[in-house]
């Protein structure tokens, strides 16, 4: 069969439950570029959701990998250790945001992680419930969707869902109706009310195992967390021994300009976790605590028939060392400047400024938000409806992959963590473009 009529094939035989962004088959992808089968070249900023930090195919990446796909692929962890299992924890070690982290299990997925995370933090307290985030994305699995309150479609039609998780809202403006320049205290303040309520209305501290936050929320909206939330928490949970759940799959691995987005607070984690960008494609993710927590753990309560694969810990083994050696945070904080300022610059003009509510975000973790006509803030009235799967639409015409997230009019940047100054500056002409063409087709 042609590649042309695999496509036909796709759309009938693929399941409906999985949407894509544009038609046609990735047929390549090198750096910070993926090549269709009709000839389209497009400029990746969407890294595949925050997965090819390090862009398409590295050199180093890619070879490590395939060294060990001529090794040994399928080293069980069951059955005993492999090098680079441990050669990524001899690697991590010495990166982790607090030195308590020391103990790891690997597994494959971020919503694996989640609930390894949310099993242990039961195992270990005793106690049933969870706290999650308003606006929080943790997974698709039973466990992880059941914490999970960015979008209702995640969940929909599946009855009751795993019992025990409560929520409070994540320290974002929307959650309180309250208007973007809100400061970051203040809205901190509100969560952490939020929190003492909770705990002492819904969910006793006794009875209150975790609480799962994203250092910066992504599918709720690319929305930072104010360092002094983090810190409000970690004393709560300090004071009525509840385990603290950093997810960091998204915006952990250098995303932010540092390490791990969770240092920027010196909060310490009892849970870590990351993905995507740990492995630069290849499945895996990190569960990290510290060895006097997961000591209560008995054998075989963590596994998983190819947790922590060997090929993908040598791919991440590869991804550590790049970091390092190619000066990544360096470029991250450089290039972060220089979009921020870009998209502050275009936010200001006089026909984009109505439309836009905020740049935000860290590093190479940026959204814009755009007015919305669902969601009404003073400035509603003169919204244009889906605003930002226009501008995304718009971009992918124009050759750059661009996605959207949230229940808000949001667009996302996660470009590679090693784009250039000239691909950056390719990638915002095309935006910048895009949303004043949007703006203008629609102003008529
Ligand atoms: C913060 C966060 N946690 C968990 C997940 C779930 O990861 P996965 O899709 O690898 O299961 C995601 C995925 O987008 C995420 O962003």
């Amino acid at each position: 069969m042609a590649l042309r009529a695999l496509q036909t094939l796709g759309e009938t035989h693929v399941t409906k439950g999985l949407g894509r962004l544009t038609t046609g088959i990735m047929t390549g992808g090198q750096g910070s570029y993926i090549q269709f089968d009709d000839g389209r070249k497009l400029l990746d900023f969407s890294t595949g959701i925050g997965v090819t930090s390090l862009g398409h195919c590295h050199p180093k990446v890619s070879k490590a990998a395939a060294d060990q796909c001529m090794n040994i692929v399928h080293a069980q962890c069951s059955i005993a250790f492999h090098e680079p299992y441990l050669r990524l924890i001899e690697r991590l070690l010495p990166v982790m945001p607090h030195p308590s982290l020391d103990s790891f299990f690997f597994w494959n997925s971020g919503s694996e992680a989640v609930e390894a995370a949310l099993k242990m933090s039961r195992i270990v307290t005793g106690r049933p419930n969870v706290i999650c985030m308003q606006g929080g994305y943790h997974g698709r699995t039973y466990g992880a969707m059941s914490v999970t309150r960015s979008k209702t479609i995640y969940f929909e039609g599946n009855g009751a869902l795993a019992p025990g998780a409560f929520s409070i809202p994540y320290p974002y403006w929307h959650h309180f109706g309250l208007s973007p320049n809100t400061s970051p205290a203040e809205l901190a303040n509100m969560s952490l009310y939020q929190l003492k309520l909770l705990l002492a209305q819904s969910t006793a501290p006794k009875d209150t195992a975790a609480i799962i936050i994203e250092t910066v929320m992504g599918e709720g909206g690319y929305v930072p967390a104010p360092p002094e939330f983090l810190r409000g928490v970690r004393e709560i949970c300090d004071e009525h021994g509840i385990m603290l759940i950093i997810d960091e799959v998204q915006c952990g691995f250098a995303r932010t300009g540092k390490f791990w987005a969770v240092e920027e607070s010196g909060v310490r984690p009892d849970i870590l976790l990351s993905a995507k960008g740990l492995a630069n494609g290849f499945p895996l993710s990190a569960i990290i605590s510290r060895k006097e927590v997961t000591d209560q753990l008995k054998p075989g309560m963590m596994g998983g028939t190819y947790a922590g694969n060997a090929v993908s810990c040598a791919a991440a083994v590869a991804v550590v060392d790049a970091i390092k050696e190619e000066k990544i945070l360096a470029n991250v904080n450089a290039r972060s400047s220089e979009l921020f300022a870009a998209l502050k610059a275009l936010a200001a003009e006089p026909d984009v400024a109505p439309h836009i509510n905020e740049v935000r975000g860290k590093g190479l973790m940026v959204g814009v938000e755009f007015a919305s006509t669902t969601y009404p803030l003073p400035n509603a009235a003169q919204a244009i409806p889906k605003l930002a799967s226009l501008v995304s639409a718009k971009c992918l015409e124009k050759g750059l992959v661009l996605l959207t997230t949230s229940i808000y009019e949001v667009v996302r940047f996660i470009p590679p963590l090693n784009i250039s100054e000239q691909e950056m500056k390719d990638g915002i002409k095309v935006f910048s473009d895009a949303v004043r063409e949007v703006i203008q087709e629609h102003s008529k």
